[in-house]
């Protein structure tokens, strides 16, 4: 039951409110670095005052170099020469510096926030990740970590040095000509500004619509090409190429609406500046015509606009990229809002090491209100001994598992480990103590030694290839040309599914937890394999709690007790003896699997490797 994730509708609209939290929240990691901001905003100034102070020296050259005609020009000013020299270089050095200065801090808050986010994400819950699809996912964390080294640098670099740059100008414009010059310039800026922060608010709709659909299209892309495999089966390669399409299509529009949205700004903007500029050059050329201005002065004013105008034409464009940033950020920041499903309480406890108890009380659980999975399920398992279930498909015995790691809360009765409610232990230390052999194994896309030693990271490759060992690894391994280097593929798709199931094996028994979870562990195993492990797996379940979850009655024969589950509910429990002579529901199966298997313990029925 896959959903589209939750956050890939149209979410509310972008707000200059949520972009001061996103900010906020952002802060602190830079602020983490104050002694390099400061430093890289003191370069900043310094390189737009060695900015502006060019025209005004070039002014001056101009105005000693414009001397009537007749006569000659006494000296040259070298002195004035110099200084625009060195004050061209310094803005140069100091934008550098302040890149230098600043490079770490952007680095270092990108590679905390990217912790943050990741270490997150591994504590929600498995419902959060079984309805999120992984590749709308990791796009959202990918976007959000690109756009906060571009929002840093666009604010930094771009914003803050235009408005100081503004200041200066504008001031100076003020302070030396006429007013006029400096309320053309002022009522321009706010103009263009006003108009700019406007219609891009509007756009950044259309963004975030353009930008959702992308995320959509890729999970639908990533989605089908993880069930490459399924889709062969079933020829569906057109089906899945017309779901994309649908898909692109939808996003193909929104780009061209966005695209339409962009080209009508940029129009706009550059009217408003145009008759800016018109208009400043007009003031300053009839004042020049009755010599109330000098011709150095026209130079000054002129250098001034096409100054401004420069970064004026990107502020545009990153007013832009800084909401869009804003937006992405906020959308992986939302990620960190997730809540956590399953949490450690305030009070929890550790679970001490050494042998533990596992009491299932009146359980009863539904994955969705709407669909109850288990029903009053009471058992015990003593430490050191072996529970076996059994049941059809369906009837719940993974999710006993499941309640037992505490992926999932019970919502009636409880679970305890060693008499404590699980609920009240922390996860990391139940979960230690608890080694699973999951149903379906999935593999990292590592090699053979890296899966096995994933149990327990720091044993050696002796305890690593003693495990192997046990889990009827080791023929295998011997045989292929890379040994334990070998490559498993994509979750381990090189791997039969009985050879998966034997690497998940050997890693639940290097871990050497105090309980053991088999769930179906030897289900995609041929019979001889499965014997020869089944004797390992007793050996490693001695000594040891363990919940063995069965399809085939024959590998639970030995267990102190075997309950016996039908639609969520324990209907039998008790040896083996003791329900084959009570002749119900268990004794049926038995019946059933000998006929079909041609004796006990026999040839078995071959289980498809999943
Ligand atoms: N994450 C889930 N969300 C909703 N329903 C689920 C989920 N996982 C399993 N189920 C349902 O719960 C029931 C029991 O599943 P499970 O415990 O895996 O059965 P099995 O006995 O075959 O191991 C099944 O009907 C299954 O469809
Ligand atoms: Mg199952």
């Amino acid at each position: 039951m896959r959903r589209a994730p939750s956050s890939a509708l149209p979410g509310p609209e972008p707000s200059e409110r949520h972009d001061w939290e996103t900010l906020r929240t952002l802060v602190p990691y830079l602020w983490e670095y104050k002694g390099r901001v400061l430093l890289a905003l003191s370069c900043l100034v310094a390189a737009k005052g060695a900015n502006v102070a060019v025209p005004l020296i070039f002014k001056r050259l101009i105005d000693a170099l414009d001397i009537t005609p007749g006569q000659a020009l006494i000296v040259v000013p070298a002195a004035l020469l110099l200084a625009y020299g060195v004050l061209r270089f310094s803005t140069s050095m100091f934008t550098e510096l302040r890149e230098i200065v600043f490079a770490r801090v952007t680095q270092q808050a990108v590679r905390n926030i990217s912790l943050q986010v990741f270490r997150h994400l591994h504590s929600l819950s498995l419902r959060f990740h079984l309805e999120r699809q992984t590749g709308g996912l990791t796009r959202d964390i990918e976007r959000g970590t690109r756009s906060i080294g571009s929002l840093i640098s666009y604010t930094l670099y771009s914003i803050l040095p235009t408005l100081v740059e503004m200041g200066l100008v504008i001031g100076i414009l003020f302070a030396q000509y006429d007013a006029v010059f400096g309320a053309i310039t002022l009522t321009a800026l706010a103009i263009y500004i006003t108009f700019t922060v406007v219609v891009t608010n509007w756009r950044t709709a259309l963004r975030r619509q353009a930008n959702e659909l992308d995320s959509a299209a890729n999970a639908r892309a990533i989605d089908s090409l993880i069930n490459f495999e399924t889709v062969k089966y079933f020829n569906n390669e057109e089906w899945e190429a017309r779901r994309y399409d649908e898909q692109l299509q939808k996003w193909a529009w929104a780009q061209v609406k966005n695209q339409y949205s962009l080209s009508m700004l940029n129009t706009g903007q550059a009217a408003i500046i145009a008759i800016a500029v018109t208009a400043m050059m007009w003031q300053a050329a009839s004042r020049v015509a009755s010599g109330a201005m000098t011709l150095g002065d026209i130079v000054l004013v002129n250098a001034f606009l096409i100054q401004l105008y420069i970064p004026l034409n990107f502020l545009g464009v990153i007013y832009r990229e800084i909401r869009q940033s804003l937006t992405d950020i906020e959308r992986m920041f939302k990620l960190m809002n997730e809540h956590r499903e399953v949490a450690d309480s305030p009070g929890a406890m550790a679970l001490p090491p050494g042998p533990a108890t596992v009491e299932f009380q009146a359980v009863g659980f539904a994955y969705d209100p709407k669909r109850s999975i288990l029903f009053d399920v009471s058992f015990a398992i003593p430490a050191g001994d072996t529970v076996a279930v059994v049941g059809h498909s369906g009837s719940g015995k993974s999710t006993l598992a499941r309640l037992l790691y505490r992926f999932y809360d019970v919502q009636a009765g409880a679970v305890r480990v060693n008499g404590v409610d699980v609920r009240g232990l922390t996860q990391a230390s139940l979960r230690a103590a608890i080694g699973i052999v999951p149903q379906d194994t999935v593999l990292f896309n590592d090699t053979l030694l890296y899966n096995i030693q994933y149990g327990r990271p720091e044993a050696s490759r002796e305890e690593v290839e003693a495990a192997a060992r046990a889990a009827q690894l080791e023929v295998f391994i011997q045989r292929l040309p890379d040994g334990y280097e070998t490559r498993v593929g994509e979750r381990g798709l090189k791997l039969s599914g009985g050879e998966k199931q034997r690497v998940a094996i050997a890693r639940a028994l290097l871990k050497n937890p105090a309980i053991l979870i088999f769930d179906e562990a030897t289900s995609a195993l041929d019979s001889k394999t499965e014997k020869a492990i089944q004797a390992q797996l007793e050996q490693a379940a001695l000594g040891r709690t363990a919940l063995v979850i069965a399809h085939r009655l024959s590998t639970v024969m030995n267990a102190d007790r075997i309950l016996v589950l039908d639609q969520g509910r324990v209907i039998e429990q008790g040896t083996h003896a003791a329900l084959v002579d009570a002749g119900g529901a268990y004794a049926q199966m038995w019946a059933l699997q000998q006929e079909e298997q041609g004796g006990p313990m026999d040839d078995l029925v071959p289980v498809p490797a999943t």
